[in-house]
């Protein structure tokens, strides 16, 4: 069948936007080339209309030769929206079902892999303070975003999220009190130096690096729903091998281990806040038996 003019307009801004990719890649090693294409589309265009350009190629060009214009497309591609304690009944499972385990070990490692501008890490480790685990932690907050992880390293946040962090801290199961961990300056408040003693801030990405720790408990909210399916299986498989065994997986709400073929290496924790735990004894799965 014929198509008509505006699907052929789509298919001519598909091309262009993989073009875009591909030189994002080969230019700076940066690899979306496998993100969910309605995201990337949409972040894309957002771009274009910012730029005053006509064509997603006069991107291309100002991105092969104008280096400012790097930081202003991967700020585009990447969002790095979080908020402490999010989902709160995600934080309240955790501390009831996963923590009692890493109680059981003289020493546990847990990654935050994507934790943008830190609340997450940081949500984490006021639980571990409480339930007085923090000493035996090794936490690695990850991301690909630099600007976002010197944001984590600062731990320094707007005082108007106060209000919706002290409320999310409560639902969550929180024993003390919010303002405990943090001292007002301004309008900003300053978060207690002393939760990031071991935390280690490091730049990584989930596409194109590998497996750098053997963890207890791997933390990747909010980052796989920007994946294709391809992508996804790669990031379940760097994650499968970085878990020791009886170790716990937690995803965003609306991500799932069900469908991957790591599945069958996992037991479901916690269905409904997306907690899984490696199993003991797993099963190698080859390429062709997928
Ligand atoms: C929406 S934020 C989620 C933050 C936090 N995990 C949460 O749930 O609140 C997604 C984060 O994933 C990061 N990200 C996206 N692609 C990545 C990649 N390939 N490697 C590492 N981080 C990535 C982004 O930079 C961003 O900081």
């Amino acid at each position: 069948m014929k198509k008509d003019n505006s699907e052929i307009l789509n298919d001519n801004l598909n091309i262009e936007i993989e073009l875009l990719l591909e030189a994002l890649y080969r230019k700076h090693g940066y690899d979306f080339r496998n993100y969910g294409k309605a995201h990337i589309k949409r972040r894309v265009l957002h771009r274009l209309a910012a730029s005053g350009l006509n064509y997603v190629s006069d991107l291309q060009h100002k991105l092969i030769y104008d280096d400012n214009f790097l930081k202003l497309l991967l700020d585009d591609l990447s969002i790095t929206v979080t908020e402490m304690f999010r989902d709160p009944d995600f934080y309240k499972a955790v501390r009831q079902e996963v923590f009692p385990i890493l109680k059981t070990y003289p020493f546990f490692k847990i990654w935050h892999a994507g934790c943008a501008t830190g609340q997450e890490v940081y949500s984490m480790a006021i639980m571990l303070q409480e339930e007085g685990l923090l000493d035996r932690a090794q936490i690695y907050a990850t991301d690909f975003n630099n600007i976002a992880l010197k944001k984590a390293r600062d731990g320094i946040y707007p005082v108007d999220k106060i209000k919706e962090y002290t409320q999310n801290f409560q639902r969550a199961g929180g024993k003390s009190s919010f303002s405990d961990y943090y001292t007002a300056r301004y309008d900003s408040v300053i978060l207690d130096q002393s939760l990031k003693k071991n935390i280690v801030f490091a730049d990584h990405n989930l596409v194109t690096d590998s497996v750098f720790a053997e963890v207890n408990m791997i933390v990747c909210r909010n980052v796989l729903i920007y994946f294709n399916k391809n992508l996804q299986e790669r990031v379940f498989s760097l994650f499968e091998q970085s878990l020791i065994p009886g170790g716990y997986l937690c995803l965003g709400s609306k991500e799932n281990l069900r469908f991957s073929n790591i599945f069958r290496n996992f037991e479901v924790e916690n269905d409904k806040e997306k907690i899984y735990k490696k199993q003991y004894h797993t099963r190698t799965i080859k390429k062709n038996n997928v």
